[in-house]
């Protein structure tokens, strides 16, 4: 049976800064179509990464700016980073009193936006449920947020798997994404769970052979 295909999102936290351009032109001439940027605040995770001032540079290559805010008031920064190109901005419920009102506020800011919602690995995924139909995509961390490099916690397949199937029962089109830990050892379990969009840090950026890798991921 072919495999499911999925969307590869790169994240440039792991990337070689000094060489950005080149390697995001590699990531997408290796398939991928989204690029995820992670915006940390140093307040809503223990890290501090980059602002939007990298979507702005990074647009030229005509990617997916797929912006994952890991930040204490995600409206306080949406619309400097929709003004330099996000195609789609994934807030965190835990960061937030009224995620319906947030992205709500976020679409008035364009109307061509796509909203993401966000989950820590210890937030159940029961808490979301009854939300999904408000955003066009749900983030399931399969790592602590605020670094790259760690290891794949194996109780987010369950939320994946409870995901997809609320997903289909209603019929929905919300995609399902999974960050954190992904590589070769999880992407078949990760795919076979029901992910759509898998991001992959440091098994794309660290690999010697990141289109083998960002092809192994989409499922070629
Ligand atoms: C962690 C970030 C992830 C991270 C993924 O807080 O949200 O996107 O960069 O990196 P890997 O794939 O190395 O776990
Ligand atoms: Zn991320």
């Amino acid at each position: 049976m072919a495999k499911r295909k999925l969307i590869a999102a790169p994240s440039i936290l792991s990337a070689d800064l000094t060489r950005l351009g080149e390697e995001v032109l590699d990531c997408k001439n290796s398939g991928a179509t989204y690029l995820h940027y992670d915006i940390m605040d140093g307040h809503f995770v223990p890290n501090i990464t980059f602002g939007p001032d990298f979507i702005k540079s990074l647009s030229k290559y005509g990617v997916f700016n797929d912006v994952h805010l890991m930040i204490d008031d995600p409206l306080k920064y949406s619309k400097k980073c929709i003004d330099f190109g996000a195609d789609l901005i994934t807030f965190h419920y835990e960061a937030v009193e009224d995620a319906i009102e947030v992205q709500e506020q976020i679409r008035k800011l364009s109307p061509n936006v796509k909203v993401g919602l966000s989950i820590k690995p210890r937030t159940p995924i029961e808490k979301i449920l009854p939300l999904i139909n408000y955003f066009d995509l749900v983030l399931i961390m399969s790592v602590e947020p605020g670094f790259g490099g760690q290891k794949f916690i194996p109780s987010s397949l369950e939320k994946i798997k409870v995901l997809r199937k609320h997903i289909d029962e209603k019929g929905l089109n919300t995609l399902i994404e999974v960050d954190g830990g992904v590589n070769a050892e999880t992407i078949e379990s990760v795919r076979d769970a029901g992910a759509d969009v898998v991001v992959a840090g440091s098994y794309v950026f660290k690999s010697k052979n990141k289109r083998e890798a960002i092809q192994n991921i989409i499922g070629e």
